[in-house]
């Protein structure tokens, strides 16, 4: 089977990851393979973000590495905001809850744009492909579930009436942005003969 480093720390992706691609690819997380690095994450996109994750992971292996850059976007607070700020933009409102919390209070139904960019290196040797997936949805007027990480407990998916966190993993992971750049990813590896 293909063996693939995922380039991230954040063990939520990483479990997410691993339910959607474990069936056809081994994923080894930076600690399976021993690797330490937090490379600073000054892109000013997704794709930037994800080059410079994979880029400096693939210094320290000869495995294909992938990384996957993402954040959500919400209308009410501006154009592409807090997009790759994301993270950052928690850390900077009180941390997650309470970040949460504000939102439900300040952009309930405002539209909302999750968006996950893979960046897949070294399938063959200095190779880059892109791969690129979307949920859309809006904000929710309470924070609910306890389920995923992040903004789900205040995201409502199109087609649903209630947050990402009040699904199980196993749904979550049928309609994410993530799931919809695994399932870009797959495609390419089937194509190519790599499954
Ligand atoms: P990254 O590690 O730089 O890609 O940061 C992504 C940030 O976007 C995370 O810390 C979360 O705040 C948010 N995010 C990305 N994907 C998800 C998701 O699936 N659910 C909820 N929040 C997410």
């Amino acid at each position: 089977m293909l063996k693939i480093v995922v380039a991230t720390n954040n063990t939520h992706k990483i479990q997410e990851l691993r339910a959607m691609l474990s069936n056809s690819v081994i994923l080894y997380s930076l600690k399976d393979v021993g690797i330490k690095v937090d490379p600073e994450e000054n892109g000013k996109t997704y794709a930037e973000n994800a080059f410079i994750k994979a880029n400096a992971v693939s210094k320290y292996t000869d495995l294909p590495v992938l990384s996957d850059d993402s954040g959500i976007e919400i209308e009410k607070l501006g154009e592409h905001f807090p997009g790759i700020y994301s993270h950052r933009y928690a850390l900077e409102n009180g941390g997650q809850e309470a970040l949460n919390l504000k939102l439900t209070q300040t952009c309930a139904n405002s539209k909302a744009i999750f968006t996950s960019h893979f960046v897949l290196l070294n399938l063959k040797p200095g190779q880059r492909l892109d791969f690129t997936g979307h949920m859309y949805g809006k904000i929710n007027n309470k924070v609910e579930g306890v389920n995923g990480f992040g903004y789900d407990p205040i995201f409502v998916p199109d087609g649903y009436d209630c947050s990402v966190s009040t699904l199980k993993p196993e749904e979550k992971n049928k309609i994410s942005h993530r799931y919809n750049a695994a399932k870009e990813l797959l495609s390419y590896l089937k194509i190519n003969n790599y499954l």
